[in-house]
């Protein structure tokens, strides 16, 4: 049975899933807009407040999941997201999501959704949008309305030009969710610093074939986790001075699986070889990224890998962290069925998706 509630409307229109996040914040005084607390206001308001320029044909349905700062997500939020997308790709009188979260965190959702729901979405056909803001909705010229208004126009905008999928859009540009990320704390245009694309409203040809590309290389959604059943996986950064024991604490401890940010081509600090080697011994799944912030990691460089650690690929390190769980979630739920597929067979799938800039 499906978590979502949002099954009693029956005439045909776009879904607003409320997360929270600046564009549901409110500053003290409109002149400190940088003083807000972020996840105050109601999706029904925020879709309201644009209702005037929203095309007379669009419905919307919105509904609240959550209304936090999403430096708070936790994986089981995730889970109700990602059961309430599903859901709504199955409900014929759904034509479209759209998704309002804070940016903080908007990284690791993108890369979930994708990860879940991305083969789906696109095979019935419909578009999933991620949105935010990075200024709180009581501020002067707050970001906010006019990034939902476009994410709202584009997952009602008729398929021709761009295929069902799991996008987000900011700032006036779109890109696919999995390709967005926060990379500066303030800036307007902060979360399309990884990737910038198209527009929202013009999508660009050779972006579109990039998309495609993704789109045929993932052909199997992973399973979603159960609220209380994601595995553990931390992010440890290598830095000048790194210790072993940043490394052999875990080593004791329960964690399921490591991801290492690495410094330059994804290489860590040769304090770490001996406990990692350990940590690997002991089922500890090892995946190594690369701190730089861009580029990709590749197997074996700078040297080969330790066994059984995979190169992240484009993977940020909360990206591989993401990637990571579904990948061990897919091994428990694999295991179960007497497949013999390996955590390692689902995340090769996933560290060989390319950055669509
Ligand atoms: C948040 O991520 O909830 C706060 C920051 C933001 O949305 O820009």
């Amino acid at each position: 049975m499906s978590s979502n509630p949002i099954q009693s409307e029956k005439s045909p229109h776009i879904l607003v899933l409320g997360m929270g996040g600046t564009i549901a914040g409110l500053a003290n005084s409109p002149d400190k807009p940088l003083e807000y607390a972020a996840g105050q206001v109601g999706v029904d308001s925020l879709v309201s407040h644009i209702a005037s320029a929203i095309p007379k044909n669009v419905k919307l349905v919105s509904h609240q999941l959550a209304n936090i700062n999403s430096r708070n997500l936790s994986e089981s939020l995730l889970s109700l997201l990602g059961e309430a997308v599903r859901a709504a790709l199955e409900n014929p009188a759904v034509l479209g999501i759209v998704v309002t979260h804070g940016t903080d965190t908007i990284e690791e959702t993108g890369v979930f959704l994708q990860l879940t729901c991305g083969q789906h979405a696109n095979q019935v056909g419909k578009r999933v949008i991620l949105t935010g803001a990075m200024l709180p909705s009581n501020a002067p010229g707050a970001d906010g309305p006019s990034n939902l208004l476009d994410a709202i126009k584009w997952a009602a905008t008729p398929l021709d030009n761009c295929p069902g999928g799991i996008y987000a859009v900011m700032d006036g540009r779109a890109c696919m969710a999995m390709d967005l990320a926060k990379r500066h704390p303030t800036a307007l245009n902060a979360s399309l610093q990884a990737a910038p694309s198209s527009s929202a409203g013009l999508i660009n040809p050779s972006w579109l074939s990039g998309v495609k590309a993704v789109q045929s290389a993932w052909t199997e959604d992973l399973p979603i986790p159960r609220q209380t059943e994601w595995p553990w996986v931390e992010i440890l950064t290598s830095h000048a001075g790194a210790r072993p024991e940043t490394v052999s604490l875990w080593v004791e401890s329960p964690v399921q699986g490591l991801v290492l940010a690495g410094s330059g081509m994804g290489g860590f600090h040769d304090a770490w070889q001996a406990p990692l080697v350990q940590a690997a011994s002991k089922g500890i799944a090892l995946v190594r990224t690369t701190r730089t912030g861009s580029g990709s990691t590749l197997p074996n460089i700078p040297e080969k890998d330790l066994a059984g650690c995979l190169a992240a690929g484009a993977l940020s390190a909360p990206r591989a962290r993401i990637a990571l769980q579904l990948a061990l979630n897919a091994e428990k739920l694999a295991k179960i069925v007497g497949k013999p597929l390996t955590w390692q067979d689902f995340f090769a799938r996933i560290a060989v998706l390319p950055v669509i800039r």
